[in-house]
């Protein structure tokens, strides 16, 4: 077990955020709050500190690190060219969870951008994490605070179970606000490219930035990979994953799974017509709206896989633009791409 302090969040400890300042100053690996998912943090200049988080998550190391900093100054500062819609964007969304990748300056540390001649960066506007940041007074390397490829932890709860003793600190400050990753767009050129849909939705960039392409929905097609986030399997659960056209739809696939003897639970957040469901199926009500489903989902999927189901069935969520964030997820925490 790893020590866990828990923090307010609207009024962080000072004690709290000064232990994990000496933490990561000495090259460990603290995981903190963000108002997306837990981060696993780590100093981002650090190259050691940059290895043990890749091993902590079992990433393979050409996967690049977000590292989050106090502001877009700070921004700026790791950047080798800070272009105008970086600039646009930090301002219309800082702080906040929207990730902007800029061209790198060249002596950063090459582990946090897993090689490449870019970076990530990104202002949370969760307290806490902006109090370990300034206490640090550099920028914090954070990836979501899971192993590789599993579904990201939305409280301390979570990252306990998925990371254990690989992690020094756990700062626990309940669970998070949006429940669902950062919007990661590349803004080294035009059009402005979404490489991973998240909290910030695809419209409110379009209102900052008009010429934005959302490569994400191409690339998860087959397209050529543009970035690691959005390899097919990602943010998965150990069961089975199924998407389902329509309610009937997951019933048919929940029965057919429970006739064989499997133990199935069907997602939705609409409301079950009244016909029976047989009692080895699980039924999961979610919430109707967009941000409280987002807020909810990888909750609900973690508790769904710790009781051993075989498989989870989700009722498909609706196409558009509310929606974008959590729809690009269970694609790709969808087993089987095919069954769409
Ligand atoms: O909400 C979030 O973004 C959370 C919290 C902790 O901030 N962090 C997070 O980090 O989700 P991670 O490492 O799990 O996902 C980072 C995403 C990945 O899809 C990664 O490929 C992409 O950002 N990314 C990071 N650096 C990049 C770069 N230099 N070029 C392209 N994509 C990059
Ligand atoms: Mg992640």
């Amino acid at each position: 077990m790893p020590r866990v302090l828990v923090v307010d969040p609207l009024s962080p400890d000072e004690s709290a955020i000064r232990e994990a300042v000496r933490v990561l100053r000495a090259g460990g690996l603290v995981a903190l709050p963000t108002e997306t998912v837990y981060g696993l943090g780590a100093r981002a200049l650090d190259e050691r500190a940059l290895a043990r988080v890749f091993a902590a998550k079992g990433r393979p190391l050409n996967h690049p690190l977000i590292a989050h900093v106090a502001d877009a100054t700070q921004a700026a500062r790791l950047a080798a060219h800070w272009p105008k819609r970086a600039s646009d964007l930090a301002h219309a969304f800082w702080p906040g969870p929207l990730t902007i990748v800029v061209r790198r300056r060249p002596d950063l540390p090459a582990a946090i951008s897993g090689g490449a001649d870019s970076i990530a960066l990104r202002v949370p506007s969760h307290l806490v994490a902006l109090a370990v940041i300034a206490g640090l007074g550099e920028a914090v390397a954070a990836p979501s605070a899971n192993r590789y490829q599993g579904l990201s932890p939305t409280t301390a709860q979570h990252v306990v179970k998925e990371l254990g003793d690989r992690v020094d600190l756990v700062l626990d400050a309940g669970p998070c606000d949006a429940g669902i990753e950062s919007t990661v767009v590349d803004a080294r050129q035009a059009p402005l490219r979404v490489l991973r849909p998240g909290a910030i939705r695809l419209s409110a960039l379009r209102a900052v930035v008009a010429d934005t392409e959302d490569t994400a929905e191409s690339v998860a097609e087959g397209a050529p990979r543009v970035s690691p986030g959005l390899d097919a399997r990602h943010y998965a659960p150990r069961a089975r994953l199924v998407v389902a056209d329509t309610w009937a739809h997951a019933q048919r696939i929940a029965h057919g799974i429970a006739s064989e003897g499997g133990r199935v639970a069907i997602v939705t957040h609409e409301r079950p017509p009244a016909t029976e469901t047989p009692d080895t199926v699980l039924l999961q009500p979610m919430p109707a709206d967009p941000a409280a489903y987002a807020r909810a989902l990888y909750g609900t999927l973690h508790r769904l896989d710790d009781t051993g189901l075989s498989a989870i069935v989700v009722v498909r969520v609706p196409n558009d633009d509310a929606w974008w964030a959590v729809s690009d997820r269970l694609r790709r925490a969808s087993s089987d791409p095919g069954t769409k």
